[in-house]
């Protein structure tokens, strides 16, 4: 199916002025992608300018929170072109969220059209700086008017865009959080929605009082295992070995996290995705044999952990970048950027 692109499109780009300072997720392209599902069936994509969405005080996203979405780049290229990073794996997952939210998965071939036709429109967008990119952030949400608790009959999915930085730089100091949970087996936690968010927020604030930066949430089972940060997959080295959690079923499925582990083998490091019990890791970090430990996902990259707070203790890492952080760092950066050959066919130029 054709795109439809508004006339309006052209005079909201030609208005625009990119700021100098972008932060993250602050600066929102002029333009959007739309398309809407109603009984199943999905009308084409249109693209449009970027404005407040118009919604029935009673839609199912607002009350029961049928909404999902994905995190994705744009990069800007060596040979100055623009390419994405691996957007059918953004697709898949979207997909496997939306399954689980009872939505109907938007098709692979709207979601391309949707993410491509935003960076091609916002070309100049897309920033050269090094961890700069356009950020896309496709959603898609449940609009039927009715306070029934039951899958709404109508949808509809957005691409916005924004030109960022990186999420965070590093050197971050995390809270084990021994209190709360983010997501139960069975629950939502390997689904990108936003309830797995809101229910981070509380953690958050409780921590950044207690002068930490983000939550480190153990499994909800077991209270005992690693599970993720708030919006990364976790990564400690240990004994020179690269350890990350396993999948089960609470952790989200990071395309970073899956790119790393790619990445790390073929540059000749051991990866073991297992099981991390929180006790052991900090008595690693206690003894020195836990090297380092960082972050990872799309906004952010990479970002090293300086600190691990448990209790009263604090667990001190390295704060400068880890060399094992910052090789994977440079490069996963270096394929994205365009450096370096892109030996495994991630980067799909627009
Ligand atoms: C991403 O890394 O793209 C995320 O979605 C994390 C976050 C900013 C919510």
């Amino acid at each position: 199916m054709s795109i439809y692109i508004d006339p309006a499109v052209a005079a909201s780009l030609r208005g625009y002025e990119m700021p100098e300072k972008l932060g993250f997720g602050t600066v929102m392209a002029p333009v959007m992608f739309r398309a809407v599902c109603q009984d199943g069936c999905w009308s084409r994509g249109e693209l449009i300018p970027y404005a407040p969405l118009s919604l029935d005080p009673a839609a199912k996203v607002l009350h029961y929170a049928q909404s999902c979405f994905e995190g994705m780049k744009a990069y800007r290229t060596r040979d100055g072109g623009i390419s994405l990073f691996r957007p059918e794996r953004n697709a898949a997952r979207m997909a496997h969220s939306a399954e689980r939210l009872c939505m109907p998965p938007v098709p692979e071939s709207l979601f391309m059209d949707g993410v491509r036709t935003v960076t091609a429109y916002c070309a100049n967008l897309v920033p050269a700086n090094s961890g700069e990119s356009l950020y896309l952030r496709p959603f898609l949400m449940g609009t039927q008017a009715d306070l029934a608790v039951s899958a709404s009959t109508s949808y509809e999915f957005y691409v916005i865009a924004s030109p960022s930085e990186a999420y965070h730089s590093g050197n971050m100091r995390l809270w084990v959080e021994r209190e709360d949970s983010r997501a139960a087996i069975g629950g939502t936690g390997d689904a990108k929605v936003g309830g797995n968010y809101a229910a981070s927020l509380l953690s958050i604030a409780r921590l950044k009082q207690r002068g930490y930066d983000q939550s480190l949430w153990l499994n909800a089972g077991n209270r005992q295992s690693v599970d993720e940060l708030s919006g990364m997959n976790f990564f400690a080295v240990i004994d020179a070995e690269l350890h990350t959690p396993a999948l089960n079923g609470s952790i989200l499925e990071g395309i970073t996290r899956e790119s790393l582990i790619e990445l790390a083998r073929d540059l000749g490091y051991q990866v073991r995705e297992c099981a991390i019990d929180i006790d052991e890791l900090l008595r690693r970090v206690a003894d020195g044999s836990c090297e380092e430990a960082f972050a990872c996902g799309t906004a952010a990259i990479i970002s090293p952990i300086s600190v691990l707070g448990d209790g009263g203790e604090n667990y001190q890492l390295a704060s400068a970048p880890g060399p094992v952080a910052e090789r994977l760092r440079q490069a996963l950066l270096d394929i994205q950027e365009g450096r370096t050959e892109d030996r495994f066919g991630w980067m799909q130029p627009v």
